[in-house]
């Protein structure tokens, strides 16, 4: 029996600028997709009534791993198990963290021996096949953790930051956002424009604070995102309330994670405010989870 973990992922900075080639900060944190697999008659999975063969169109990412390795090796039956503490759908990485730790754990259990490099580059594939469209951020910090600049993926120095998660429980299509963001784009090419560079300038700002230790400036840098994503139409009353309310709590900063429109905010604290924030997130009618950011990438347990 094999059993790995990958991470979820925050957007500290710099989210929709980085569709336009822009910088962006973003972190793995530490909830995980744990998978773990195990010798069985077929390729199967486990439910909550029991195991069921892999089907493509209710475990479609699984499937899709699955279907690569077949590529390259003899895939003989195999029970995968899947417990996540990311929730789904909101922003937070989980169908990649998900993705990657089922490479992880087929590539032990097969021994396959595949690199940290090809892991992320399948996780990719797999979520491109079935999201239609998907960017390499969630895959990339889900293999290899820690704080990465994006798009050129270059690896930070890690930085131990307190992080409380709002969800405001509301579904957002990615897809459907960003297009929302190039048409307004379209509409007012320079005032966009220089928005997504104001961003990136903010991302550049982010690091170097990061760098120093200093979050109160961090969080005050994540304030004035915060106001440029809503000023490019990707907030909502609802992520709007948390914010507020974080920070009103003591958060040192605020901002939206992903691409809005729904999902999670997230709020840079220090331990004393902890849980002050997290519990005025839950009064502004959001479900809130205290974590931090992780510099453990996919790994075997
Ligand atoms: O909500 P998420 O985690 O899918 O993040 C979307 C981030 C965007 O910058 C809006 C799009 C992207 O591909 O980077």
């Amino acid at each position: 029996m094999i059993t790995s973990s990958a991470p979820g992922k925050i957007f500290l900075f710099g989210e929709h600028a980085v569709v336009y080639g822009k910088t962006a900060i973003a972190c793995a944190i530490d909830l995980r997709a744990h998978v773990t697999v195990e010798e069985a008659p077929t390729v199967q999975m486990k439910g909550p009534g029991g195991s069921v063969d892999l089907n493509p169109r209710k475990h479609p990412y699984i499937y899709s791993v699955v279907e690569k390795f077949k590529g390259f090796t003899d895939v003989t039956g195999v029970n995968i198990d899947i417990h996540s503490d990311i929730p789904v759908g909101s922003g937070l990485g989980s169908s990649a963290a998900v993705t990657i730790a089922t490479i992880k754990a087929l590539d032990a259990y097969y021994g396959t021996n595949l690199t940290l490099e090809d892991i992320a580059h399948m996780g990719h594939q797999v979520e491109s096949e079935v999201q239609g469209r998907a960017s390499p951020t969630d895959t990339f910090v889900s293999t290899f953790g820690g704080m990465v600049q994006i798009p050129d993926r270059k690896k930070l120095g890690f930085y131990d930051m307190l992080i409380v998660i709002g969800n405001t429980g509301k579904f957002s299509s990615t897809r459907k956002i960003v297009s929302n963001v190039a048409a307004l784009k379209e509409r007012h090419p320079i005032v966009i424009g220089q928005i997504m560079d104001t961003i990136s300038a903010i991302s550049e700002t982010g690091i170097e604070f990061i760098q120093e230790g200093d979050f109160h400036t961090v969080g005050e840098l994540m304030n004035i995102n915060q106001g440029l994503l809503d000023s490019i139409g990707v907030g909502s009353k609802e992520l709007s309330e948390l914010v507020y309310a974080s920070r009103k709590a003591g958060a040192l900063g605020s901002k939206i994670t992903g691409a809005g429109g729904g999902g999670c905010m997230i709020a840079l604290c220090e331990h004393k405010n902890l849980s002050r924030v997290a519990h005025a997130i839950k009064r502004a009618g959001g479900d809130s989870f205290i974590c931090r950011t992780s510099h453990v990438g996919v790994r075997i347990e």
